[in-house]
């Protein structure tokens, strides 16, 4: 009896140990929703551009879209404010206020919009003395914003790192990820630290920054082009022996948001876009309007097998295995696994704008899939199958140039 209660207690205290830091049991599969401001950036102009400015209707809009074009059934089920969407001012006790009249109903109505619709809220607010778009930041006020926040019924913070000394983030992002657990509201917290602290040469505490945040930011604002993809997909490559070891259930590498159906990607570079962002368990915040997105690009963005890749509950990041002559092979674990065996998603990306598909000769035992008895094999975009392969046998496929064939490789002795 003693013995099992000692048991129960140290089994206790190991826990306790292991999940020390963040910890807040949030966001075990990288978050999925909409954010602002790839699209709509600081449009404040509600006189002339009303249904584009940032406003309350804006965000409401988007959300009745979620809901009924089935996009929050799927798991995109967060609706988040980025930049300017309060007053130049705080108020008398120092309290960030919306801009009165952009967001005439005030937040707490806006969050609770959502949150009548089954969705959470996110906002936005910057560790400095100004966000980026010169609203207030939060230095001088961590404590009041926090709890504003728990207040207001928000469900996630962006915090970015406009007009800061990167070298007060260790300090500062902490800090803050510390009021927000203290109010006891569940709320994702998304960092741009290491961001900021990498573009001025400094090497992030990954340690601190995993036991703080829920996601963070690593590399430079998407913007809407392929070369700005690219150049990501690129940097996740380059540098992934430093970077993908940190993601995992509650902590995820944030490559910045989905652009597609906008107006700087193709029909094959959205595709890679959506493949990419599976392969690196990357957040899913589509930054879309989502009044006009055509049909197809909608399609992508609701491709249920490549979400469930990004969504895998081991959370392991993919890696990128080879590249050469611009063709790239990628892959990441996924479930089911048996024993040290997992199942795979395979990436096989073209950087090539030679026009014409390029033809690839692969074999699984050459990415690492080694299982004898092989392993189920589907298109996952073109959606057929490839019965199953043993690591031995020759697959071919054709790839478009910017463009990806993903594979979804189901272990054979697993089911
Ligand atoms: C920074 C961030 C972007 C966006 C803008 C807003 O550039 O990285 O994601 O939040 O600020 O001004």
């Amino acid at each position: 009896m003693q013995g099992g209660l000692v048991t129960v207690l140290l089994g206790a205290l190991a826990i306790s140990v292991v999940v020390q830091g963040l910890e807040n049991g949030l966001a075990r599969t990288p978050p999925m929703g909409w954010l602002a401001w790839e699209r709509f950036r600081c449009n404040t102009d509600c006189e002339n551009d009303p249904h584009n400015c940032i406003s309350e209707q804006l965000f409401m809009t988007m959300a009745d879209l979620l809901v009924s074009r089935g996009y929050s059934s799927l798991g995109y089920n967060v609706v988040s404010l980025d930049d300017c969407w309060p007053e130049h001012e705080r108020d008398e006790q120092g309290k960030l206020q919306a801009d009165s009249k952009r967001f005439p109903s005030g937040i707490p109505a806006l969050a609770d919009y959502m949150h009548k619709k089954g969705l959470y809220f996110g906002i936005y607010e910057d560790y400095g003395n100004y966000t980026c778009g010169g609203y207030p930041g939060i230095l001088g006020h961590l404590k009041t914003d926090a709890d504003t926040f728990a207040e207001w019924g928000v469900d996630y913070v962006k915090l970015d790192g406009c007009y800061a000394d990167p070298k007060d983030m260790d300090q500062g992002y902490p800090d803050f990820g510390q009021f927000l657990n203290a109010t006891n509201r569940p709320m994702v917290y998304s960092c741009s630290w290491p961001d900021y602290q990498l573009a001025s040469g400094m090497t992030p505490n990954w340690t601190s920054i995993i036991a703080t945040c829920n996601l963070w930011r690593n590399f430079d604002d998407i913007q809407d082009s392929w070369a700005s993809v690219a150049s990501i997909i690129n940097y996740y490559g380059d540098n992934q022996d430093d970077i993908a070891v940190n993601a995992g259930p509650g902590h995820w590498n944030d490559p910045d948001m989905l652009i597609i159906g906008n107006y700087g990607l193709s029909y094959e570079q959205s595709k890679a876009q959506m493949a990419m962002w599976a392969i690196f368990a990357a957040p899913l915040l589509m930054s879309v309007d989502l009044r006009s997105i055509d049909p197809k690009y909608e399609a992508i963005l609701q491709n249920k097998d490549v979400i469930a890749v990004n969504q895998d509950p081991l959370g392991i990041q993919g890696r990128r295995i080879s590249k050469e002559n611009n063709i790239e092979m990628w892959t990441r674990p996924i479930s089911p696994s048996h024993g040290d065996d997992h199942s795979y998603a395979v990436a096989v990306l073209s950087q090539r704008t030679d026009g014409t598909p390029t033809a690839v000769t692969l074999t699984l035992k050459s990415l690492g899939l080694t299982s004898a008895d092989g392993y189920h094999v589907t298109d996952l975009f073109d959606n057929y199958s490839l019965g199953v392969v043993h690591p031995d046998d020759q697959v071919k496929l054709h790839v478009n140039p910017t463009g990806v064939v993903l594979l979804r490789c189901l272990l054979a002795s697993a089911l």
